[in-house]
């Protein structure tokens, strides 16, 4: 979910400012995903660099979290959303009311079985990785497999993305499932991400419909 900075700029405003509109557009791509009959939707909300971002900055993103559970929280349960956290979200620089409605949300949540929404919060996937292999010396296993790392990851049991969703015009992964994107194709889109509303997430898809996937082999 990239571009609130730029989009709030544009507009003569601070960039909470943006955050609040990303977060905005992200209601309507939640709803439209499940209109849409998406299995997995998993949004890039903070990752373990962004800790770099002036205070206010971090702490505004933080209190939007909040309010995104509030207001949300009722709706996605209704609708049988199962909210996930991907990252290590109980970390002590987290805010405690940030916490505490993460907690809300995933006890809430889970039992449901229907969308399956992720949220990468303190998220970076080489500290993924690590982490992974640190569980599996601790479990003592001396032969590593791909599946004992897929099984260690924070998307276990979670199937590899089809397509990842760049927007604002940056060419990159920027840490992001760097793992399970092995295979991923890849959509750019240089729309700001409060404007990515539902008809821009659909034309990614469309785009997405059109690739070739070989997956290494050939028809
Ligand atoms: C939102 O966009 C992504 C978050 C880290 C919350 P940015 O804040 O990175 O916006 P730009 O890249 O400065 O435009
Ligand atoms: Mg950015």
């Amino acid at each position: 979910m990239d571009g609130n900075g730029r989009w709030a700029k544009q507009r003569g405003q601070i960039r909470v400012q943006g955050h609040l509109a990303g977060m905005e557009a992200l209601r309507e791509i939640v709803r439209h995903s499940q209109r849409l009959g998406v299995k997995y939707l998993t949004v890039y909300a903070f990752s373990t660099e962004n800790w770099k971002r002036p205070a206010d900055e971090v702490a505004g993103i933080f209190k939007l979290l909040v309010r995104y559970v509030k207001s949300e929280l009722k709706e996605l349960n209704e609708n049988n959303v199962h909210v996930q956290i991907l990252g290590d979200w109980d970390n002590a620089a987290i805010p405690e009311d940030s916490k505490e409605s993460i907690n809300l949300v995933l006890k809430t949540t889970e039992k449901n079985d229907g969308l399956v929404f992720s949220i990468a919060l303190n998220y970076g996937g080489r500290a993924e990785i690590v982490k992974a292999v640190n569980e599996i010396i601790k479990s003592g296993v001396q032969n590593v497999s791909e599946s004992d790392i897929s099984s260690h990851l924070y998307t276990a049991g979670m199937p590899d993305p089809d397509v990842i969703i760049r927007t604002s015009g940056e060419n990159r992964l920027s840490n992001f499932l760097i793992w399970q994107a092995a295979y991923s194709e890849i959509v750019l889109t240089d729309t700001y991400w409060p404007d990515f509303t539902p008809d821009v997430y659909e034309q990614c898809i469309v785009e997405y419909q059109g690739r070739d996937r070989r997956f290494g082999g050939h028809k």
